[in-house]
């Protein structure tokens, strides 16, 4: 095994502070909850005036079923996209056009860590192509100077993994190829069957 660079025990510091962090904001969730209109009137996220309020589920009814994580929101929501068991609505204007792609990246600059790959198609499934390109990914691989430093202070993935996708401390859904079995090259992979 090597020895872990100084940046790497940077990375680990950085990410034992965040971990700390994340256990003292969310500690407020495990109150168990009456109904989901009084947990939800007073949390300051959602609005009790708007049309749909009364409509709101509690998470772990609306959630019972669905594919389980350990993490987030305790949702594999990938796979709960992939059994069927949601059809997000595409598009609120009629005329925006879906495009989704089939391109996976291996990024490399990862240290001691396996390589990281970036899936296009589970990202674009929910999101547009605006939501990262030009900001804060531009349209190019390897032009975009994404660092993990970076990444735990809510930048480039760090901007919705953590918040609105799985979280950072699941360094090994990123970094899941192993350096010694990859063979490829780093960037656009060969399309894979899905
Ligand atoms: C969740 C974020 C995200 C979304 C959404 C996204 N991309 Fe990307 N894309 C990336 C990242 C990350 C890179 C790599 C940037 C780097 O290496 O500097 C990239 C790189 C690319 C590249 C460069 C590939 C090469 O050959 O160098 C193209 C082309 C691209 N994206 C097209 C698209 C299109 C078209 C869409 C919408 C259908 C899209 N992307 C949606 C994150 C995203
Ligand atoms: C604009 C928001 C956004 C950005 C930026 C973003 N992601 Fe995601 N990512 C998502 C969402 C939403 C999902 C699906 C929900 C989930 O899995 O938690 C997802 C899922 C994933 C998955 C799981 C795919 C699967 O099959 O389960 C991986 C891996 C991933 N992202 C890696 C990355 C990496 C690496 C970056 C940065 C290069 C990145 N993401 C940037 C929003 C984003
Ligand atoms: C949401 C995806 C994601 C998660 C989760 C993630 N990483 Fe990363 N990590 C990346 C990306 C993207 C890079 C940059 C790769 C590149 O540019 O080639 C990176 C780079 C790195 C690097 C290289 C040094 C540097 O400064 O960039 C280290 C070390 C690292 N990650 C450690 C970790 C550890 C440890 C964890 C878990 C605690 C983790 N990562 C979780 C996406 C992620």
């Amino acid at each position: 095994m090597a020895t872990r660079s100084k940046k790497t025990q940077w990375v680990e510091k950085k990410l034992l502070l965040f971990v700390l962090l994340w256990m003292a904001g969310s500690a407020g969730c495990f109150v168990p909850a009456a109904n989901a209109k009084d947990v939800f009137a007073n949390d300051g996220l959602h609005d009790p005036q708007g049309p749909s309020f009364n409509e709101l589920q509690r998470p772990d009814a609306a959630f019972a079923g669905f594919p389980v994580d350990t993490v987030g929101n305790k949702v594999r929501w990938v796979q709960a996209l992939r059994d069927g068991m949601i059809t997000p609505r595409t598009n609120i204007v009629p005329d925006t056009k879906i495009k989704i792609l089939d391109m996976d990246l291996i990024l490399g600059n990862t240290g001691d860590n396996a390589y990281v790959r970036f899936p296009h198609r589970a990202h674009t499934e929910w999101l547009d192509c605006a939501n990262c390109h030009p900001d804060p990914f531009k349209e190019k691989f390897g032009t975009s100077g994404i660092k993990m430093g970076a990444i735990l202070e809510g930048k480039f993935c760090g901007k919705c993994h953590g918040a609105v996708a799985f979280p950072l401390t699941e360094c090994a859904r990123c970094h899941s190829v192993k350096p010694d079995t990859f063979r490829g090259k780093f960037g656009v992979q060969p399309v894979e069957k899905h």
